[in-house]
């Protein structure tokens, strides 16, 4: 390991210059020239990784399509997550870096597309006549897709102050989520087939309603700072370190199911999962009987488990909870996850866009949020005033209540994990 870290540190070299300065960049090519020289063949392929504050992303993509574009080869440019802050300041900067990068050029990242439970939701919908069936209001009661982060902004609240938790997560990352979980079957895994039948369940779903949506900051608690304790962040701020927003989407598969993206920092614990839970058993013959529940969790230790009902074993005849469990550590005994990032990259370099975001799918996005983030900004009237929660708490207290009233049933009676004692029944 450490070998290959030393090979790797060789190859690296730095040129430092300014973001909108020619003679950096003209420099910068020089170096890229020195480097090429010793290749064995003419064709000198470039890639440019912007991981920059959004405010410089166009001066950056003009002069490098300018002064560092490979004349022979093939050239990209990835782009890091905020693309914009609202709808329209989005389309600016997306027609902006178009007029000098070609869409096929042009690598969006959300490194969610790049976590393996994420990339495996395509396989586990569309190779499982099983889970397939059940995949639709029939027999889904509500889905709830869930990140919480245990740590606050810890000094990135500077950052963070001008975006929130809703363009931090949840247009991006959990909508990225949404949409592979909720597309119809793509006509093949190519990447526009992809990317077409995610544009389409997006567009079927309206802007988010205020009435949909919770928000909350957290305050101090458990010996750590609040929010607003943090130096870096604007003194009274209202913005939001967590959100819980219901979204619905208006066709015929989806109609009446509620989307709850949840997301927080400075919470309990650290998770991402996606929880669909199933309708009741027609009644009658049970009383007080679990739902079924289908989890995917996304991190940490991937997972797919599916809670279902159960006899006790035994003399009685009785439904108990449990679960069908798999466990990637369990199930995949030498199985090397990459990290989403190290996954993505490869796919960039292969010139593979399926797990990057099209322009199309964000400026759709996007409309779906503008409407609430205006809101939140103060820009359409007075803006809310998130609810207090406790740093390392499970967020607002108000949750519970916001989940109850789209369906969900927290009903557990003699569900105990992983092992459940028969004689305690
Ligand atoms: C980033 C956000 O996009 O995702 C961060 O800007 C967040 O605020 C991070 O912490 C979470 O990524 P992961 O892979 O740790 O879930």
């Amino acid at each position: 390991m450490q070998t290959k870290l030393e090979e790797f540190k060789a190859l690296a070299t730095y040129v430092s210059g300014g973001y909108e300065d020619s003679p950096s960049f003209e420099n910068l090519n020089k170096n890229l020239e020195t480097i090429e020289q010793g290749h064995q063949t003419p064709e000198c392929n470039r890639m440019f990784y912007l991981a920059l504050p959004p405010t410089v992303f166009i001066p950056v993509a003009k002069h490098l399509k300018e002064q560092c574009y490979s004349r022979h080869g093939i050239n990209r440019i990835i782009i890091e997550k905020p693309f914009g802050k609202d709808l329209d300041s989005a389309r600016e900067l997306l027609n902006s870096v178009k007029q000098y990068w070609k869409e096929d050029e042009t690598f969006r990242i959300d490194h969610y597309l790049g976590k393996e439970m994420v990339k495996n939701l395509l396989v586990l919908r569309f190779a499982n006549v099983a889970l397939n069936a059940g995949w639709d209001k029939n027999s889904i009661s509500n889905v709830q897709i869930t990140f919480k982060e245990p740590f606050g902004t810890e000094g990135r609240g500077g950052y963070f102050d001008e975006f929130g938790i809703v363009r931090d997560i949840l247009q991006n990352h959990l909508m990225q989520v949404l949409s592979i979980l909720t597309m119809e079957r793509p006509v093949s895994f190519e990447a526009e087939d992809i990317r077409d039948e995610k544009v389409k369940v997006l567009r079927a779903i309206p802007p988010v309603e205020r009435s949909d949506t919770l928000l909350g900051q957290y305050v101090a608690a458990n010996g750590k700072p609040g929010y607003l304790d943090d130096s870096t962040v604007p003194p009274n701020s209202n913005c939001p370190t967590y959100a819980a927003t219901t979204l619905w989407i208006n066709n015929p598969r989806w109609e009446g199911v509620p989307f709850i993206l949840k997301a927080g920092k400075a919470l309990n614990e650290a998770k991402v999962e996606i929880r669909i839970q199933f309708k009741d058993v027609t009644q009658g013959i049970f009383k007080d009987i679990s739902r079924n529940e289908l989890v995917m969790r996304i991190q940490p230790s991937e997972a797919v488990y599916l809670k279902l009902n159960t006899k006790t074993p035994g003399l009685y005849t009785r439904a108990i909870p449990t679960e069908m469990d798999l466990t990637y550590k369990r199930r995949f005994a030498d199985a090397k996850i990459p990290e989403a990032y190290e996954s993505l990259i490869l796919d960039a370099l292969k010139g593979d866009h399926s797990n990057f975001v099209r322009d199309d799918e964000l400026d759709v996005a996007w409309k779906i949020f503008t409407p609430i983030l205006h809101w939140i900004d103060g820009k359409s009237g007075p803006g809310p005033k998130p609810v207090p929660y406790p740093y390392g708490s499970r967020g607002p207290k108000e949750l519970d209540a916001f989940i109850t009233k789209y369906g969900y049933k927290r009903s557990q009676v003699g569900y105990s994990w992983p092992i459940t004692s028969v004689s305690n029944l």
